[in-house]
């Protein structure tokens, strides 16, 4: 028998097995691929947002949870702090936070959605040190102008109770803000801000 003449039925069975084998091996293919699209438990809960008490928060106080593996403050400004913002506008680099990271419901002089709660990322937006919060008025070691912020002493960038930089450091931004809304007058969720922003 010649090869023109195999048996069409044959033909048709050769061709049906062919795109059987060739169907399970795209489906083993596949399996380890979107497997490995899966983050684990691990990386999914290092992810995830995290929820954070301020009940007990005083005026003046901060906290610090993690989210993502970052430093996050939470302030509760006193109204002599926030008093100090709007004079600082000359003394900063982006008082506006025109070229800054946050939500555009913390793109306000406040930098924050109440303004007395700050929420930010405390990492100096220089080189990544972790600035300490200064809230004192005048420390000797700051200068008689200080009004109260975060000061990194990595290489002496100055913050001011915001998250604002101000002008002649070397941080070229204000402090990030994440996303981030309360849950209740006494919780605020980091992380998740219910696609608000
Ligand atoms: S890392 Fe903060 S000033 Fe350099």
């Amino acid at each position: 028998m010649s090869g023109d003449d195999v048996n069409p039925s044959r033909r048709r069975f050769l061709t049906a097995a062919t795109t059987v084998i060739g169907g399970v091996g795209t489906a083993f293919a596949l399996v380890p691929f979107v497997s490995s699209m899966q983050p684990s438990a691990k990386a999914r809960a290092a992810g995830a947002p995290v929820r954070a008490d301020i009940s007990k928060l005083e005026e003046g106080q901060m906290i610090r949870v993690k989210w993502r593996g970052k430093p996050v403050w939470i302030v509760k400004r006193t109204p002599g702090m926030l008093d100090t913002l709007p004079q600082l506008l000359e003394e900063l680099r982006d008082p506006d936070s025109a070229e800054s990271d946050q939500p555009e419901y913390a793109t306000n002089t406040h930098r924050s959605i109440r303004p007395e709660i700050a929420v930010l990322i405390g990492i100096c937006t220089h080189l990544g040190c972790s600035p300490t919060y200064r809230p004192d008025v005048a420390p000797a070691d700051l200068g008689k102008d200080w009004m109260g912020g975060f000061f990194c002493p990595c290489h002496g960038s100055r913050f001011d109770i915001a998250g604002r930089v101000y002008s002649g450091v070397p941080a070229p931004f204000n402090l990030p803000v994440p996303p981030h809304r309360f849950l209740s007058d006494d919780e605020i969720i980091i992380g998740d801000d219910g696609g608000i922003a």
